[in-house]
């Protein structure tokens, strides 16, 4: 089925920042259309997308328009970049079985490095190993980004790492509260999951075509916008520090912290990021339990090694490395 989506428009972006910048007072009509360089008809046609789109925008026949509220939705003039940025090409979807399998279809179809695809709401949100990634629409962040970075494929592991370092770092910006990274790229407040990563691989031979680092991250929503049988597992921002955040801010200081991540790693290389990943790890040194479909393994955990594999130090005193699996804390009695 051929979904569509919102694009970025420049007009409605600068539509919007003339209306802003009167601070709730009236901008003319006539103000309006002669700098926005549209008909007084065009101008009506763009203030009623706006409304349908859930802006209150007040119009009075002498005054003009005036904007009351905007709503806390990231279309794409809303997290658009103000300063240098790479993600350029925001596509907005209300509903969308998953954003990482249409970031995929976009991604194959030739849609540029720093293209980012978010959903207000998934209805077939994927997690890694098959799982269900549950995403209702209830003030979450559900968002793929494109990247087309020029690596050999065994490098590909270390994205996922920068994007979680990327992630952390904007949750305890704007909570004041250091979360905990889990490896391979959980978020937990309090050992309870917020926000996992999906990362997605096209390649040929040893090169990356292109990579979809899909992120999911319980922001605003409450326990029982979630299946009973997840509430016990799970949190989100808003019910781990009692508090709501605007989306749209969140969204922006995300891309900011990930496109840094992204620069670090290419430019000062997977060192640097490790020192970041270590700073959120919550593990060390803790006896963990690793489970992957071969086995299940038992030990301390030490951290990550230079490519990004997890290393575990076995009973019999051995390192074991470990690409791929769950990591959990044994449970305690
Ligand atoms: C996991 O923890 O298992 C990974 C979850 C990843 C969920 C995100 S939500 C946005 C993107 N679209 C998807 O279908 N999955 C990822």
């Amino acid at each position: 089925m051929k979904v569509e989506g919102i694009k970025f428009q420049r007009d409605i972006y600068l539509l919007l920042g003339r209306l802003r910048s009167a601070h709730g007072d009236f901008v003319s009509g006539e103000e309006l259309s002669r700098t926005q360089k549209i008909s007084r008809t065009a101008l009506w046609k763009k203030i009623n997308f706006l409304r349908e789109l859930g802006y209150r925008i007040e119009g009075h026949q002498s005054k003009g328009y005036k904007l009351d509220l905007s709503p806390d939705i990231p279309y794409p003039w809303e997290i658009y970049p103000e300063r240098d940025s790479i993600w350029k090409n925001i596509i907005y979807y209300k509903t969308i079985q998953s954003t990482n399998t249409q970031a995929n279809l976009l991604a194959s179809q030739g849609a540029p490095h720093g293209t980012v695809v978010i959903a207000e709401k998934q209805t077939g949100g994927r997690g890694r190993v098959g799982r269900i990634w549950d995403s209702p629409s209830a003030g979450n962040v559900y968002i793929s980004l494109i990247l087309r970075p020029d690596i050999p494929l065994y490098l590909s592991p270390q994205f996922t790492l920068a994007a979680g370092v990327g992630v952390a770092r904007t949750v305890e910006e704007v909570t004041r509260l250091k979360p905990e990274l889990k490896w391979p790229n959980d978020l937990l407040f309090d050992k309870k999951k917020f926000s996992g990563i999906l990362t997605e691989l096209n390649s040929e031979t040893d090169r990356v075509n292109f990579i979809i680092v899909g992120i999911g991250i319980n922001l605003n929503a409450d326990l029982e916008d979630y299946p009973e049988y997840l509430r016990s597992e799970i949190t989100t921002l808003k019910v781990a520090t009692s508090k709501e955040y605007n989306r749209n801010r969140f969204i922006q200081r995300l891309l900011d912290n990930l496109q840094s991540m992204f620069v670090a790693l290419t430019e000062k290389g997977f060192t640097h990021v490790k020192r970041k990943w270590e700073e959120y790890f919550g593990m060390k040194d803790e006896i963990v339990i690793i489970s992957s479909e071969r086995e299940k393994l038992r030990g301390r955990a030490i951290g990550i090694d230079n490519s990004g594999a997890f290393l575990l130090r076995l009973e019999n005193g051995s390192i074991r490395r470990v690409l791929s699996g769950d990591v959990n804390y044994l449970r305690r009695e």
